[in-house]
């Protein structure tokens, strides 16, 4: 691998962190976090490690899913700041070497969008069929809904009109029509537009609801010959427009299993989405958490696709903004991690996941998060952070729903845990409490102490950036006869890296062989002192901590790097 290479596929070993503008930091009092807020701490970011932000919905949204009900796809939420704001915050991050990725939202917009508001007016209203409408009862469809708290179904009448019209989130969201070629025209103005001012690609939402032909169906005009053409159109006009000032990309969230994430990526042709969170491994990670035992996980590595080109890349995470969703498990897999993880109802969200950040599910058990932190960032692919996750906050579970992990950023011990002047009264959200809250969790105290979560993160960040064949390469799970330790390589050219980690809370000793590897081979632990050589049987023992966790390289004559 050329170094060249990883800057211009920069997202295949980038460190990518969610922000959430709302709640990160307050500059002005308001109570509410901004742009400018944000801009303030691209150096903390910077200094962790971070190489690119993505921004959640800033947009006008009448916030009834957290801005992912948008009414202005152009704007800027007052309360955020302006279109100045913004490009201040792009400008200052690229100059710190980070870039910036904003949340595009292709499958709804709000129904206060006046897109919606006009195609409600009249079955003839030109923008009619922007959205998905139907003449005749759809019947029950509450095992479609997504929010089967809130919703009862996925078409709601529109009594002015009498029909009905597609939504497979709020009856606020309605869909999109996105067969129909001026909504394509529209979203790729739209994309076009915030490339413009500098973004360096998108978060694609909801993408297999976006293109979903089945739920399209009666719409003849329109119809979609093929769905994935719709992305292999996005992704061709984003290639253009971001020509020349480096690749962009689009990071998909399609939550689906391994085989059928494959289209999506555009199969061997790489010409559809560049980036896809791997869901399902992330489930298989809470299984084997939840069994202290690594087959659920080492599966998940091995039933990855393969014979994808080098420009798609999967996204590793831990937890995201959202529930923890466990809706690729069976349903005794489901019941193992509910249980281990969200034993109380309280914890939990539609019944199919957790309304909790990592620190409560794991009782802050200090050990077994930063074993979870290692595991994120030597799984092959690019690992994503949720703003907060690396100083180790929890989730207020007074605040309803989702929001739940979504609490200010907490940044010292002071008032509103450092995120705002205002008072408490007047934050957008509550501040944790508790054994989380910013008197036992805050950046500025973790800045201070060697053995934080955060001086742990920003160690693995440095590790991982310098090992581009942890982001690139191919991975082989090692067979070894201890359950609780997964052991994996990953290769990329005549480049290699052997992870072991321990998901059981007793220390081991791992015995493994490296077959490929000549006798005497040196592995050189990356993270400690212990580095240790193959024997003449191509075979190491290692001693593992609980929940401990080794980064070994493959020492090997031909690399440059510093070791
Ligand atoms: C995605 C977002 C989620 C949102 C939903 C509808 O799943 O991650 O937060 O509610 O889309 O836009």
């Amino acid at each position: 691998m050329r170094i060249t290479e990883t800057a211009d596929l920069w997202y295949n070993n980038a460190v990518i962190y969610c922000i959430d503008v709302e709640t990160y930091l307050d500059s002005t009092g308001s109570g509410t976090g901004d742009l400018h807020g944000i801009t303030q701490r691209i150096d903390y970011l910077a200094e962790i490690g971070v190489t690119c932000l993505w921004l959640m919905p800033f947009y006008p949204s009448p916030r009834r899913d957290n801005g992912y009900d948008i009414s202005d796809m152009y704007g800027v939420d007052s309360r955020y700041g302006d279109h100045g704001d913004f490009v201040e915050l792009i400008r200052v991050a690229h100059d710190r070497g980070v870039r910036v990725i904003i949340d595009l939202v292709i499958n709804h917009t709000s129904d206060q969008h006046p897109w919606f508001k006009a195609a409600r007016r009249s079955t003839d209203n030109p923008y009619r069929d922007y959205y998905v409408w139907r003449a005749d009862d759809p019947g029950d469809t509450s095992d479609q809904a997504m929010f089967p708290d809130e919703e009862d179904g996925i078409w709601t009448l529109d009594e002015r009109t009498g029909q009905w019209y597609l939504h497979h989130f709020l009856h606020t969201q309605p869909d999109l029509n996105t067969a129909n070629p001026q909504v394509r025209d529209e979203i790729a103005k739209l994309m076009g537009f915030w490339l413009q001012l500098g973004v360096d690609g998108f978060r694609v939402d909801a993408v297999p609801f976006a293109i979903n032909q089945r739920t399209l169906v009666g719409m003849d005009e329109h119809e979609f010959e093929e769905p994935h053409d719709y992305l292999r159109e996005l992704r061709g006009f984003l290639q253009r427009r971001a020509s020349g000032q480096g690749s962009a990309i689009m990071l998909g969230e399609v939550n689906l299993p391994h085989e059928e994430q494959v289209a999506f990526f555009g199969g061997e042709n790489s010409d559809q989405l560049t980036m896809q969170f791997d869901f399902f491994t992330n489930q298989r990670l809470f299984l084997a958490l939840a069994r202290n035992d690594a087959a659920p996980l080492a599966e998940a590595l091995r039933s990855r696709p393969t014979g994808l080109r080098i420009e798609s890349q999967y996204a590793n995470f831990l937890r995201n903004h959202d529930e923890l969703t466990v809706d690729l498990l069976d349903e005794d897999e489901q019941d193992e991690v509910l249980d281990a993880f969200g034993p109380e109802e309280d914890m939990r969200f539609a019944g199919r996941g957790l309304r909790r950040r990592l620190p409560g599910m794991f009782n802050g058990d200090p050990r077994k998060l930063k074993m979870a932190y290692s595991l994120l960032f030597t799984l092959p692919g690019t690992p994503v952070m949720f703003y907060g996750e690396e100083i180790g906050m929890g989730e207020n579970l007074d605040v309803p729903g989702r929001e739940a992990v979504r609490t200010p950023m907490q940044w010292s011990s002071g008032k509103n845990a450092g995120f705002s002047t205002a008072k408490p009264s007047q934050l957008s959200r509550a501040v944790t409490h508790g054994p989380f809250g910013p008197e036992h969790v805050n950046a500025a105290q973790a800045r201070r102490d060697q053995s934080s979560m955060l001086h742990h993160i920003t160690r693995l960040a440095k590790r991982y950036r310098e090992s581009p064949e942890l982001g690139w390469g191919d991975v082989t799970v090692i067979d070894t006869e201890v359950p609780q330790v997964l052991v994996h390589m990953t290769t990329w050219e005549n480049r290699s890296m052997v992870l072991l980690h321990n998901l059981g809370s007793e220390p081991t000793i791992v015995p493994f062989a490296l077959e490929d590897l000549e006798p005497g081979t040196p592995l050189v632990d990356l993270l400690s002192e212990e580095s240790c050589e193959l024997d003449e049987d191509r075979m190491t023992r290692m001693p593992m901590d609980g929940y401990g966790y080794r980064w070994l390289r493959v020492a090997n004559e031909d690399d440059h790097r510093l070791l």
